[in-house]
């Protein structure tokens, strides 16, 4: 009898991307409802820099149509922080918040805080260095579909340290009798996540004037996306999402308004993934060039 041989399989995922040029809301109506899993983007908000072109994006339609795409238990995230002028702040975080929550039926998962490591602006005088972003996480329906934590864990300072625990407190004030426990290796990274600033060293990355760590959507992808699923950035600049979903096995869908963006988006696929993905122009005056893209 030949012996017998062990077989190995090796999961290789059927990775389907789209990168699309086009206004975001237009691309998005010709999207099925209920056909994407998460999405990840930062809108040009409060006109922070300044872009090819002069877009204006109305984060309420927008919204409109991401909660729309996505499915019911899926999760757009967005990375944006405030305009300070004359010493006050823009509050378009919060507005945008409560817009989508209030009105377009979203609910808020969670805000989480992009700690920036070593942000430039010790110069400033009149206010606090802003070394933070927000990243508030919207939820389609009661609960994400899909939240698995564990690969975005860090290492615990005192694992495996025997410590005694807090007492519970109780309503009225006294406390259950303290327990030992023994640390975990790993913990939850909690609400406030710390990144390098946006460019990533990436000499293509930094074509684009404004960019978040590859790093951001690498992890919130890991955490809310089910394997194999849908993520779409429908501002995707130099592409830090849809490469993260690329990374992960996921399919992708970038849309952005500006031909030279999606162009460093394309290269940086090439590039680091070394996948060649075609470009696709979206005219939404020409009807019969209005085809849903592949997902
Ligand atoms: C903050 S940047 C996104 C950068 C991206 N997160 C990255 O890491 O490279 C915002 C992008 O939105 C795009 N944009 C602005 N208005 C748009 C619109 N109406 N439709 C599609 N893209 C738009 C801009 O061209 C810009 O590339």
């Amino acid at each position: 009898m030949p012996p017998k041989r062990k077989v190995i399989r090796i999961h290789v995922p059927a990775v389907q991307g789209s990168l699309i040029v086009g206004n975001n809301i237009d691309v998005l109506k010709t999207l099925e409802s209920g056909s994407v899993d998460l999405i990840v983007t930062s809108p040009p908000y409060d006109e922070l820099r300044t872009y090819t072109g002069n877009y204006d994006v109305n984060l309420h339609d927008l919204g409109t149509e991401m909660f729309r795409v996505l499915k019911t238990g899926g999760i757009c995230c967005l990375v944006m922080q405030d305009q300070t002028k004359n010493g006050r702040k823009s509050l378009t975080t919060f507005k945008t918040i409560i817009d989508f929550c209030d009105t377009i039926g979203f609910g808020l998962f969670e805000t989480c805080i992009y700690k920036k490591l070593g942000n430039e602006g010790a110069w400033w005088k009149k206010r606090f260095r802003v070394d933070h972003e927000y990243i508030p996480i919207f939820v389609k329906g009661v609960r994400p579909n899909y939240f698995n934590k564990d690969p975005i864990k860090i290492p615990c300072k005192h694992a495996n340290k025997e410590m005694t625990g807090c007492a519970t407190r109780l309503k009225d004030g006294t406390t259950l009798e303290s327990t030992k426990v023994t640390i975990n290796p790993t913990k939850c990274p909690g609400t406030i996540w710390d990144y390098a600033n946006g460019g990533d060293k990436n000499k293509l990355k930094r074509e684009h004037p404004a960019v978040f760590p590859d790093k951001i959507p690498y992890d919130i992808i890991q955490v809310f996306c089910p394997p194999g699923g849908t993520v779409l950035d429908p501002m995707c600049g130099s592409g830090s999402t849809v490469i993260g979903a690329h990374r992960l096995g996921m399919q992708f869908i970038g849309i952005d308004i500006e031909g030279k963006y999606m162009d460093i988006c394309r290269r940086r696929l090439e590039a680091e993934c070394g996948l060649v993905q075609p470009v696709t122009q979206f005219a939404a005056e020409s009807p019969e060039e209005q085809t849903a893209p592949p997902s």
